[in-house]
């Protein structure tokens, strides 16, 4: 598949390496921008605060199926929308989903160590299940499907509450390394 990842730093830039050795081509896109048009997949993986500043300096997003892992920490989705993945879709009119935005990059390292394959939410468009689906797979997880795009609030919300388990003192590991079945 031909990959872009828009960001291409913890998240980004190690989710491109899982892809290449998977046998995709990936084309890392930065602050500088770039043009896309070519791409069968689109991975987000900039600052959450930097998601429409990003998309004005790419070409080529119209009709594409994109994924955004953008987390917001301490910042809100653009203005008139209830999340970046929602926002996302405005822009490209293609199937968008939420995902990869609930697994720490410090942990990619660390999955092979895992008792048995770590699940990584998505939710958004049926027609997005291919793509994300298969890049889950190929950067080591279990896709675990978490309802239509409408959800993706809750799923960029749902941050906070690994924030607080990891405060609570229930470990980084908790979330990460459960299956489907465990959640
Ligand atoms: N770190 C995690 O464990 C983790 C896990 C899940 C989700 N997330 C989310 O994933 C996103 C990326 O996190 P990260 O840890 O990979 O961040 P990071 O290491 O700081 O990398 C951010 C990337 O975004 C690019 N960028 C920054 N501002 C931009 C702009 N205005 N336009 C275009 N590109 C821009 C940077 O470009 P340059 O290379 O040109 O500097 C860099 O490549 C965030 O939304 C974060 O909340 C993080």
């Amino acid at each position: 598949m031909k990959i872009a990842v828009i960001g291409r730093g913890n998240v980004g830039g190690e989710l491109a390496d899982f892809w290449e050795r998977a046998g995709h081509e990936v084309k890392r896109i930065g602050r500088e921008g770039g043009d896309i048009s070519e791409a069968e997949a689109v991975v987000v993986a900039v600052p959450g605060a930097a998601i429409a500043e990003a998309f004005d300096n790419v070409q080529g997003l119209e009709g594409k199926t994109v994924v955004d892992a953008t987390n917001l920490v301490g910042a809100e989705p653009p203005e008139g929308f209830s999340s970046n993945a929602e926002f996302v879709k405005s822009r490209t009119n293609g199937p968008t989903a939420k995902s990869f935005n609930t697994n720490f990059a410090a942990l990619y390292d660390r999955i092979g160590e895992a008792h048995s394959t770590p699940s990584n939410l998505w939710c958004g468009d049926e027609e997005a299940r291919q793509v994300v689906e298969q890049l889950s797979r190929d950067a080591g997880y279990e896709p675990f499907y978490a309802g239509p795009l409408e959800n993706a609030a809750l799923q960029e919300n749902f941050l906070k509450l690994e924030f607080a388990i990891n405060r609570g003192g229930l470990g980084r590991f908790f979330y990460r390394m459960a299956t489907p079945d465990q959640l």
